[in-house]
This record gives structure tokens, C-alpha cells and sequence, in this order.
């Protein structure tokens, strides 16, 4: 028999782990919403021209990493490999950049790249995002790195994290430095490593984030950006940091932050984790104003960052911080026809509250009953044979003590809404 396995990189996510996987989502949800977020949600295949032209044709992403296709109506489509185009896409085309273009949006799910699998990296993973559009001033990004900051350290209790900041200049500034990165590469070229020599070429910006330890030495002198910054990009950087202080945010300045989209510009920044090995950066963002333009919208500025979720959700697993909510199920034993007749509706009522209720669809003896009420972790059983019927009571047995109280029927929905509340 043909035994079917998940494609490699793509993780199943099964319960009790789900469970987790929602409380980070909905305190993100929570977070967000408290600083003005609203949620978007779009297609997870986009065409794949979108991808190409916003995230550079010459980034890895675009040049070895998304999967592509052609449909049955010969269509270039791409599975995201990221989710801002895609938003950027949905703002302009849904018309909000021309009649509403300040938002501040945020997403979740799944996103897809063909790298090469190890902890901390997948080839289906997903990201949490935002994007806030509609304004140029430092205080956005400041403002924004500082809700990922409060998520990250102040919610989740996150340790050994840093924030790294930079400014990758624009587009008045930047080529100067590229010309002058350019010269300063191809006198080393030959002692680079073959990756570089490459990229050297295609986006010589990208040489200097080379984890490549004789690369890292040989670029020790090389030129920095913020050499090169115009008036514009070193005003908004000296603001954002004033902003950040002002948040109370810890940050370092690292010049070599570069980001491996082309469609940013100013602000470029991570929070990393000594924690995970190579895979250390667990957010990252910066600011792209001309990115709306670029793909046929108005000139609307943006800024957005992406947590990597699998990431963050191994640092929880490690740290031990994300608190659960504890599930609270009661477990039905209905022992024969007349027990199922007179308690279904009351089970019905009782998860109308909201109380979580399962009961024994194979009828089973009580004894097996109460072995599968254990195994479903529940909370307490509720017996009911017809001696109890007979009564109108039932029996609440508490599985982690013992103890069993006879309780009216009636008294069941109050009695268990308050314990599950
Ligand atoms: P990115 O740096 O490509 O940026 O990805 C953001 C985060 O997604 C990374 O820092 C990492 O935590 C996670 N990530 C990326 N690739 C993988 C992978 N193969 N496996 C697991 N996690 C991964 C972006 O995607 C931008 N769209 C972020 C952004 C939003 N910039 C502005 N707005």
C-alpha cells in the first residue's frame, strides 16, 4: 500500500498544539486590535508577476524559492511566498488607496518558500503581519516595532531577544552607495564565496549579509550606508530612535541589516534570537513608500513587518510563557434511551452556554464510559441512569478528586456555566 507523508517542509498541526497556536493568534488579534489594526484577508495563490515585481527579480525568493505554475488557463500563478504584496495588491485594487489610504492592516497564515528545511525554517510556514499605510512619518514605524516589542517582551515574556534597527536610505541616496559597494566588491571579487560573486552582480546589497565567515571578513571596511544617507533618511532615522527611547524600547543600531526584499527603503529592522541557531530573525519589517506606486497604485507610503509564527512558537515551547487557557469538558454518561431523551436537550443548553460537552454516541457500559471520559480529559462526569431519572437528578463526579454530589437536573446549567466561565 502506498503510504501518503505531508510534503516535506509542510507540517501538520495537531491538537493539543493547535490549541496554542490559536491563544498566540488571538493575543495578536487582541493586540492589534488595540492599536487601531483591522484584519485582511487575500488569496493565497496571486499571480506570479506580483511577486516578481515587488519582492526583485533577482532576490531569492523570486529567483529559487516560490512555487509556481501555470493553470489549465495558462495563468503564471505563485503560492505567496509573503503577504505584503498580496495586501498591497488587495488596497489598491479594492480601491481603499485612492478613498480610504490610511490603514493599518494585519494578517495571518499560511506562506510558502522552497528553501531548504531545518528548525526554525519550512517550506509552508506562517506569518503574522501588519502594514500601515497612508503615512511617511517616523512615528509609524517607531510606534509599530514598539506593539511587537510589547507583544514579544512585555506579553509573551520572551528572553534573549534583540531588536536591530537600521535605514537602508532611499532611492535618492542609496545608488551612490551601491556604485561605491560595487567598486569596493570588485577588488575582493575572487576571494568571495561563489554565492556572493553572484549576487554581487544581481544586488550587491545582499553580499553584505553573507553569513559566510570569510565573506564577514573581508567586508569588514566595507562602505556602510549610513555613509551615504541624504538629509531625509538620516532625519527619519534619528526620529524613529528618539521614538523608540521615548517607548521605552531597547534597541542596537546595525548597519548591515539589509532585508532580502527590494521593496524596501528607510527603515529596516529584526528582532532576533540567540535561541534558534542560523534561523535567527523572528520579525522583520521596514518602511517601502514606493512599493503602492510601483504596483499601480497611488504614491501612498507604507511600513509593515511579519513575525514568523513557527519560530515564535518555538521560543514558547522553550520559554514555557504562552499561557493556555486549561480546557474544562464535562463528559455526559447516559445509560440507556430514556437518560439520552430527558439530558440531550440539557447538553444542547449547557453548550449553548458555552459549557464544552461530549457523551458516549456507542452507549457503552458505565464502566467504559468513565475510561473514555478519562482519556478525553475530561473535568467531571455527569451519570445518569434511571434510578437518577426516576428523581430528576444526576450524579457529578469530579474525576481528579472523587468526589460525586447528587445534583437536581435543573441546577446543571448554572452550576456548570459558572465553573466553565
Ligand atoms: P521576511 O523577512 O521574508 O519578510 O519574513 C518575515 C519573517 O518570516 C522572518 O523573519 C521569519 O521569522 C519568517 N520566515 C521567513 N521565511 C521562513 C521560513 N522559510 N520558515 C519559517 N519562517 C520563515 C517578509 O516576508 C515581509 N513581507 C515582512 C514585511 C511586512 N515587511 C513589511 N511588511
Amino acid at each position: 500500500m502506498t503510504k501518503y507523508t505531508a510534503v516535506k517542509g509542510m507540517n501538520d498541526c495537531l491538537p493539543p498544539e493547535t490549541r496554542k497556536w490559536q491563544a498566540l493568534e488571538q493575543l495578536a488579534r487582541d493586540t492589534f486590535a488595540s492599536y487601531g489594526y483591522s484584519e485582511i484577508r487575500t488569496p493565497i495563490v496571486e499571480k506570479t508577476a506580483l511577486f516578481t515585481r515587488s519582492v526583485g527579480e533577482t532576490t531569492s525568493i523570486v529567483e529559487k524559492e516560490m512555487y509556481s505554475f501555470v493553470d489549465q488557463g495558462d495563468e503564471a500563478l505563485t503560492l505567496r511566498p509573503e503577504g505584503t504584496a498580496p495586501v498591497v495588491r488587495s488596497y489598491i485594487e479594492s480601491g481603499m488607496a485612492n478613498q480610504h489610504p490610511n490603514a493599518k492592516l494585519y494578517y495571518m497564515g499560511p506562506m510558502f518558500r522552497r528553501e531548504r528545511p531545518q528548525k526554525g525554517r519550512y517550506r509552508q510556514f506562517h506569518q503574522i503581519g501588519v502594514e500601515i499605510f497612508g503615512t511617511a512619518a517616523p512615528a509609524a514605524d517607531a510606534e509599530m516595532i514598539a506593539m511587537v516589542w510589547d507583544l514579544l517582551d512585555h506579553q509573551l515574556h520572551l528572553p534573549d531577544l534583540a531588536l536591530e534597527i537600521n535605514s537602508i536610505g532611499c532611492a535618492g541616496c542609496r545608488p551612490e552607495f551601491l556604485r561605491t559597494l560595487e567598486t569596493y566588491l570588485a577588488s575582493r571579487a575572487e576571494k568571495l564565496c561563489t554565492d556572493c560573486q553572484r549576487r554581487m552582480k544581481k544586488n550587491p546589497m545582499r553580499v553584505l549579509d553573507c553569513k559566510n565567515e570569510k565573506c564577514r571578513e573581508l567586508l569588514q571596511d566595507a562602505p556602510s550606508i549610513h555613509e551615504f544617507w541624504c538629509e531625509g533618511c538620516q532625519s527619519h532615522f534619528t526620529e524613529v530612535q528618539a521614538m523608540l527611547k521615548l517607548l521605552h524600547v531597547p534597541y542596537i543600531v546595525n548597519h548591515r541589516i539589509v532585508r532580502g526584499l527590494d521593496y524596501y527603503m528607510r527603515t529596516a529592522f529584526e528582532v532576533i534570537t540567540t535561541r534558534l541557531g542560523a534561523q535567527s530573525a523572528v520579525v522583520a519589517g521596514g518602511r517601502y513608500d514606493g512599493l503602492v506606486r510601483q504596483l499601480g497604485g497611488p504614491d501612498v507610503p507604507g511600513v509593515g513587518f511579519a513575525i514568523g509564527e513557527e519560530r515564535l512558537m518555538l521560543l514558547l515551547e522553550d520559554a514555557g510563557t504562552l499561557s493556555v487557557k486549561e480546557e474544562q469538558h464535562v463528559c455526559f454518561a447516559l445509560l440507556g434511551e430514556a437518560a439520552r431523551k430527558a439530558l440531550l436537550p440539557v447538553i444542547r443548553e449547557l453548550r449553548h452556554h458555552g459549557v464544552s460537552v461530549q457523551w458516549d454516541y456507542e452507549d457503552r457500559s458505565l464502566k467504559a464510559q468513565m475510561k473514555h471520559a478519562d482519556k478525553l480529559g475530561a473535568k467531571w462526569v455527569v451519570i445518569v441512569g434511571d434510578e437518577e431519572l426516576a428523581n430528576k437528578v444526576v450524579q457529578v463526579k469530579t474525576l481528579a478528586t472523587g468526589d460525586q454530589e447528587t445534583m437536581s437536573i435543573d441546577k446543571l446549567v448554572t452550576y456548570f456555566s459558572e465553573k466553565c466561565s
